[in-house]
């Protein structure tokens, strides 16, 4: 069987700010069907790294290729082409809190509509099926006119997955989506980012090596902006982890 697609191609990537090197020739390649966990100490270069990945900064030197593009070459707009298909998780959800959950839900599948139906969306009273369905799928059949405002910190966060699961990214990129939750929360996100990234690829930056073991596939270790170990989950080894923590 021919190996899964490339989702991402890195090579020799790297990114500098000033004189300062955050991420250093960078060769990674994550395949449909992978999820990726992205492990280091603060100042790693992880943010960097999902930051490369995402289009919201070029690389100074070599080759970012996602979906198949190279960011690099790509015009303005081409890049945003680009961006809409991939999916964004960022700690700070990007919610709109004055509307309505299921327009929150709705902006998901905005991108990929043409503007005279993204702009008709806009004024839906009540939930389609997609929308109802995501919603349903987060937990948050419920919700749907609630202003976004009056929900829980953990709720809110299950409305930026909904939107997520309405966007139908082929890939899935989160810088810590669960740095900020108690144990219980940070597993029940993990499970619906693994949802939402079915069919495509997630590559997510964590500080628990145990939620990497537990919910993907493969783990790279990222120590002053080079990559020290990428690895199955089940060969992550407690020297490995402990070395990449304690030479920060
Ligand atoms: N916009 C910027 N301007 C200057 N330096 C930056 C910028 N962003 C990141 N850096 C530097 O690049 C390095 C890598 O930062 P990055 O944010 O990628 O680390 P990280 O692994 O995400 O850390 P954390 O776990 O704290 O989020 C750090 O030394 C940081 O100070
Ligand atoms: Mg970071």
């Amino acid at each position: 069987m021919s190996p899964a697609p490339p989702v991402v191609r890195l090579v020799g990537a790297g990114r500098r700010f000033g004189g300062h090197r955050a991420l250093a020739d960078v060769d990674l390649t994550v395949r449909q069907g992978e999820r990726v966990a992205v492990l280091g100490p603060s100042g790693a270069g992880k943010s960097t790294l999902l930051a490369l990945l995402n289009g919201a900064w070029p690389a100074t030197s070599g080759v970012v290729e996602v979906l198949g593009e190279d960011l690099g070459a790509l015009s303005h707009g081409r890049r945003r082409l680009v961006q809409r298909r991939i999916g964004l998780v960022s700690q700070r959800l990007d919610l709109i809190d004055q509307v309505r959950v299921l327009h929150n839900v709705n902006a998901g599948r905005l991108g990929r509509w043409p503007t005279w139906r993204a702009l008709m969306s806009l004024t839906l009273a009540r939930p389609d099926a997609e929308v109802r369905d995501a919603l349903e799928r987060v937990g948050l059949g419920w919700a749907a006119s609630e202003r976004t405002e009056r929900l829980s910190g953990g709720e809110r966060q299950r409305v930026a997955i909904a939107r997520l699961l309405v966007q139908q990214p082929e890939l899935v990129l989160a810088d810590e989506p669960v740095s900020s939750l108690d144990p219980g929360r940070a597993e029940e996100i993990l499970g619906l980012l693994r949802v939402a990234s079915a069919g495509s690829a997630l590559v997510l930056s964590l500080h628990q090596p145990e939620l990497a073991q537990e919910h993907c596939t493969r783990a790279i270790g990222l120590l002053g902006g080079e990559i020290v170990f990428d690895l199955p989950v089940d060969q992550l080894d407690p020297a490995r982890l402990t070395a990449l923590y304690a030479l920060s």
